[in-house]
């Protein structure tokens, strides 16, 4: 495993590793790596013959006052667990290196739409930041193969839809959620968690499946995303939303719309959470 910081060795290995006959998968991630990233890791090496990891704690998506500075940065573990485990390179550029005039830009990728909704309706920006760095990270690596967790199942979805807004030749790939065995998604957040949230913090996911069973049940989604809501303020949380959608372009589900998914983010003390369960709904009888 060799890590490169600069976008010219990044290009030659890259370039090296195709010339050899590998196809060349990529998994972005802002490091501080879990279980979960792992996963993406097995994943992709079990996919492709050159497996490229970024680890970039990428400015442009965080909102002014959010946890830029205080995101966990912890490279030396990072690459220690990467070891061993698959990867062939692992890109970690300088902030200087992706945005050399600055995070300033004059372009950016938005997704118009789905880049407002939900997550994108508290964190307005954040979707651009991320489909930009994506954009960039695709453009540089030029992998046959991209693997995303579908925790944030938001962010997949808008990935998914600027490759093919924009004939981007990649192969998108999402992996199940990482959980812990008291149903917490694994998340580089959970360790902003006292003691005592990470405790209360489970019940985020019971209260979403406890909604995705309800509309399998029957009841209408806006119900039943009304009782999540009370449910988590009932357990502590400050609630951001809970809202059931269509998996294939989160839009509001018709009476027709079988596959579809919970998702929901609240605050648990200092700590923005968010999870999601997919479902699929019988045809009404
Ligand atoms: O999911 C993440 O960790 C980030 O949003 C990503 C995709 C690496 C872009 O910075």
């Amino acid at each position: 495993m060799e890590r490169v910081s600069g976008i010219g060795t990044l290009r030659e290995r890259v370039a090296a590793a195709r010339i050899a006959g590998h196809s060349i998968a990529l998994v972005p991630t802002m490091g501080n790596l879990h279980a979960g990233h792992l996963a993406l890791v097995d994943a992709a090496r079990a996919r492709a013959g050159f497996v490229v990891v970024s680890i970039f704690v990428n400015p442009l998506q965080f909102g002014p006052n959010e946890d830029f500075g205080a995101y966990p940065r912890t490279l030396a573990a990072d690459l220690e667990a990467l070891t061993g485990r698959g990867a062939d390179l692992v890109f970690t550029p300088s902030v200087a290196e992706l945005y050399p005039d600055g995070t300033d830009l004059a372009t950016r990728v938005h997704v118009a739409g789905l880049s407002e909704i939900l997550c994108g309706a508290s964190r307005p920006g954040h979707f651009d930041g991320v489909t930009t760095v994506v954009a960039k990270l695709f453009h540089l690596v030029a992998p046959d193969l991209a693997v995303f967790g579908q925790k944030d199942f938001q962010q997949l979805a808008l990935i998914r839809r600027m490759v093919r807004d924009l004939s981007m030749a990649v192969e998108l790939l999402g992996v199940p959620t990482a959980r812990a065995a008291d149903g917490l998604a694994l998340s580089s957040r959970n360790g902003y968690l006292t003691e005592d949230e990470r405790a209360r913090a489970p019940a985020l996911q019971r209260i979403l499946a406890g909604t995705a069973a309800r509309v399998r049940d029957g009841e209408a989604p806006g119900a039943a995303a009304a009782v999540a809501l009370d449910a988590l303020a009932a357990e502590g949380f400050e609630p951001d939303y809970v809202s059931v959608r269509r998996q294939s372009d989160l839009g509001e589900p018709g009476p027709e719309d079988r596959a579809l998914v919970v998702l929901g983010a609240a605050r648990l003390g200092r700590t923005r959470l968010i999870d999601n369960v997919p479902f699929e709904r019988e045809p009404a009888a």
